[in-house]
């Protein structure tokens, strides 16, 4: 999304799911924790970010327009890549946060970027910290009934297809725009085995409900010391 043109907000039953499970399961965790310290990846427009107090609430995206715009809004979030962070972001919240989040932001990467990006993710967590992270859930890819959304895939689908390629056209009112989202398809288990490499995996949910199929998945992981 990096080059996107704009960013369409469509209606968003499916995506307030999984912004709804997420929260649940941090706020089951948060007061555990004295003084916990979150870190929301792809912030995007920041509506997660919202949800916790701003003191204890971190982001960061790549995207120069979404993080000025978070700035206006006072939220403290800065411009990085989670896959190649500035040596100053890592060295200054390195082994800092309880929670990292990041909602539909590694179905934009290639699995040489996850390993990347689940790396540094590892280096920002504490010993005991937890990722959660939501894709569309990519057992499901065929279903391409999801209200608002069309996708159009680079080459002939195949649900074993590692990083293959798809545009995800948004639908504007009157016609399915192309906005410029580029995501990458990948099995469910060339996630985990990328995950376990560092974490272990907790808890995996099948998000369904509005659509009636189990339309995204929410990864739930522990670092592994
Ligand atoms: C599909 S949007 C999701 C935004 C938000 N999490 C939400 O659920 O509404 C993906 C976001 O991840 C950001 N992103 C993608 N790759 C990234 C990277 N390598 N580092 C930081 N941000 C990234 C994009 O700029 C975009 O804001």
């Amino acid at each position: 999304m990096e080059n996107a043109k704009e960013y369409i907000t469509t209606k968003e039953g499916p995506k307030e799911e999984v912004n709804n499970q997420m929260h649940r399961l941090i706020e089951a965790e948060w007061e555990k924790h004295e003084d916990p310290k979150l870190l929301e990846v792809g912030f995007g427009s920041g509506e997660m970010l919202d949800r916790y107090p701003r003191g204890s609430s971190w982001g960061i995206d790549w995207n120069k327009e979404m993080v000025e715009h978070a700035q206006n809004a006072k939220r403290n979030v800065f411009r990085e890549d989670i896959c190649n962070p500035t040596f100053v972001f890592m060295q200054k919240y390195e082994h800092f946060f309880d929670f990292i989040v990041a909602n539909y932001v590694f179905s934009e990467m290639k699995t040489e970027d996850l390993e990347k990006a689940f790396k540094n993710c590892h280096t920002l967590l504490k010993d005991t910290g937890k990722l959660y992270f939501s894709l569309t859930n990519p057992r499901m890819r065929h279903r391409t009934d999801l209200p608002g959304y069309k996708i159009i895939f680079s080459q002939t689908y195949e649900y074993e297809k590692k990083d293959l390629s798809f545009k995800v056209l948004l639908w504007d009112g009157k016609k399915y725009a192309d906005v410029g989202i580029l995501d990458y398809h990948n099995p469910v288990e060339t996630y985990i085995d990328i995950i376990e490499k560092k974490f272990t995996l907790e808890h995996l949910y099948e998000i369904s409900g509005s659509v009636g199929f189990a339309h995204a998945l929410v990864f739930q992981v522990e670092k592994l010391e």
